[in-house]
């Protein structure tokens, strides 16, 4: 059975977890220290967790941090139970009503009022940032944040895709135009709930490391990091394609954010537009890895973009790693065209992203 923890909370343009799968069973041994520096939800140090490897993820976005540390530190089912029956029993509903009130229109088109003072005392009540056990509730609270409520009973907001969190005014004016209500939903139930489903394939039992920083600061963070890397496999925001920050504003709020949907707060590099801007972030990536990368490691790398031609991709690709200052050699490279893609259906006119390269190189 695939491992639940896999699908604990989605993240727009995440790689399956075969990818990862794949090339960490191509490349890897167990006890490798593999590391993925833009590592949204956790796929590639969670997997490597699951085939005995030390999986390290970093990345800028505090939905991203979450979830991963909540996947490679997952504290024990009776202890994520008991932390909930605790916050349920210091629960004080009228604590909440102000902060209800002063929430913009659109929080009561998305939620019931007793179902927006629990998730409101969650928000104020979690560690998420220190805590195993407040990580894995938190990640559990943006699985279910928002999603297809007319489907599925395992989401407490209105009608909304579960992958990203639709704009305010939009989403106001599709829930008035359709007639559709919030549902009737007990937080502290339908958590209790996910997490003994999410439990029912057991946690790893070593533990990975989740980073809350811009991947160019991982050398200076190289003491968090337990030995040198010996595959790096990631896949970095790909060129003017989406912006992740907007994605997850509704999560980014649940984590302390602002009720809002927010630009360049979190990363100046979720969307590049102009293609010297993205290059010159690749070539930091490859600064950053190079610094920390042990000999004879493999690097995988996913990229992808709207309009370049996949020769133009390689090669950019292949000029950046100059930028390493370590001997690189490209062994093998594969280039997908995509049709249909989560990125064309949720942002109209958008284009989506048109073509997928991978690439892995081997570091002299
Ligand atoms: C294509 S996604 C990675 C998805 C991931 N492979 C998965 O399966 O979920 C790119 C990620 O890069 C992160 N990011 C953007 N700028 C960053 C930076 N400067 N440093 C680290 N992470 C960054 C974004 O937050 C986003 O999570």
């Amino acid at each position: 059975m695939r491992h639940r923890f896999h699908a604990l909370c989605p993240y727009f343009a995440m790689f399956p977890e075969t990818f990862a799968e794949t090339w960490l069973d191509r490349l890897t041994r167990p006890g490798d220290v593999v590391l993925d520096p833009f590592c949204g939800r956790g796929t590639l140090p969670f997997q490597a967790l699951l085939m005995g490897r030390r999986g390290i993820g970093c990345d800028v976005n505090p939905v991203a941090y979450c979830v991963t540390r909540a996947k490679t530190n997952a504290p024990a089912l009776g202890l994520v139970e008991r932390r909930l029956d605790f916050l349920e029993r210091e629960y004080r509903a009228r604590r909440y009503e102000r902060s209800r009130r002063e929430l913009p229109t659109f929080f009561r088109w998305t939620y019931r009022p007793e179902t927006l003072r629990q998730v409101l005392h969650l928000r104020e009540r979690l560690r998420w940032y220190d805590s195993n056990v407040d990580s894995m509730i938190a990640a559990l609270a943006l699985g279910a944040l928002h999603g297809e409520t007319n489907k599925s009973p395992c989401y407490l907001s209105n009608q909304m895709p579960h992958t990203i969190s639709t704009k305010p005014a939009y989403s106001v004016r599709f829930w008035k135009e359709r007639g559709y209500r919030p549902p009737r939903r007990d937080v502290f139930d339908l958590l209790r709930d996910r997490a003994r489903y999410r439990y029912e394939t057991p946690p790893p039992r070593t533990r990975g490391f989740a980073l809350l920083a811009d991947m160019r600061k991982l050398p200076r963070l190289a003491r968090q990091i337990p030995g040198p890397v010996r595959c790096v496999i990631t896949s970095p925001p790909y060129l003017n394609v989406t912006n992740f920050e907007e994605d997850q504003w509704l999560r980014l709020w649940f984590l302390g954010g602002p009720p809002h949907p927010t630009y360049r707060r979190v990363s100046k590099d979720d969307r590049h537009e102009r293609s010297d801007g993205y290059w010159r972030l690749i070539a930091d990536m490859w600064r950053s890895i190079g610094r920390v990368l042990a000999d004879r490691a493999h690097v995988v790398i996913r990229l992808g973009a709207v309009r370049e031609p996949p020769e133009r991709l390689l090669e950019k690709l292949v000029g950046a790693a100059l930028a390493s200052s370590r001997r690189t050699r490209l062994a093998h490279h594969e280039v997908t065209e995509l049709r249909r893609r989560q990125t064309r259906s949720f942002q109209p006119g958008a284009g989506g992203c048109k073509v997928e390269i991978d690439c892995h190189f081997v570091i002299g």
